[in-house]
């Protein structure tokens, strides 16, 4: 069978119907970038700003992070940038639409999509934005406070895959906070940068377990 392109399956997600929240989504949240990246970066799933544009990372978080970025001389078009889940997520507080985080029936209903867009990129390492993609995509009990900047060896890529501190998270801090966790931020980006040099250079080794296949379920917790 012919690979489909990611253009041509981003045409088919733009469909999908398979939860709920293609009734509310303004748009599909693919994701952008450069499909031949060696860094594919994982978020959580579509804000406000990002269902209306559909583009990933693209409101107040998004600014943060491509400054991060930026302070590692990676241009968002030199990254590929996705979310576990391509549609908003919301409930209505005070009269008020809000984001919530996604539940594990959309994010298991979105699976495919992520899975088959690492097929497609086969990106050499993996960033995941947040903990739920963390806990997604590295282990269930990932503590970001703890493992955040730490390579693990993962199925879905041969450089390993990191986590680094959301930037909504961030945003949500004042003061030596904010910078302390920026910071921390901009570093971890830089590790996966590092990581991504020196496996091009052969001077760290894929991990030899590593299979070119992803398994077929993930789970949440
Ligand atoms: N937060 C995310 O996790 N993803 C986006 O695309 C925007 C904000």
């Amino acid at each position: 069978m012919t690979q489909v392109s990611l253009e041509e399956l981003a045409k088919s997600a733009a469909n999908c119907d398979r939860c709920e929240l293609c009734r509310s989504r303004a748009n599909v949240v693919f994701g952008e970038g450069d499909p031949e990246t060696p860094m594919l970066l994982i978020g959580e799933g579509p804000g406000e700003t990002e269902d209306a544009t559909g583009r990933p990372f693209v409101g107040r978080a998004g600014a943060l992070l491509d400054k991060a970025l930026l302070e590692n001389k990676i241009q968002r078009k030199h990254v590929y940038i996705t979310n576990i889940i391509k549609c908003r997520a919301t409930l209505v507080e005070n009269g008020r639409v809000q984001n919530r985080p996604p539940r594990v029936d959309e994010i298991n209903a979105c699976r495919d999509w992520l899975l088959q867009q690492i097929g497609l990129i086969k990106p050499l390492v993996i960033v995941c934005i947040g903990g739920p993609s963390a806990k997604l995509l590295i282990h269930p009990t990932f503590a970001m406070t703890r493992e955040h900047g730490v390579f693990f060896d993962t199925p879905y890529c041969p450089g390993g895959i990191t986590a680094v501190l959301h930037p909504a998270y961030i945003l949500r801090m004042q003061g030596n906070a904010f910078e302390q966790n920026y910071r921390y931020l901009v570093d971890d980006i830089a590790k996966a940068r590092r990581r991504v040099i020196d496996i091009r250079k052969g001077t760290v080794q894929p991990p030899p377990a590593a299979k070119p296949e992803p398994p077929e379920e993930l789970t949440l917790f």
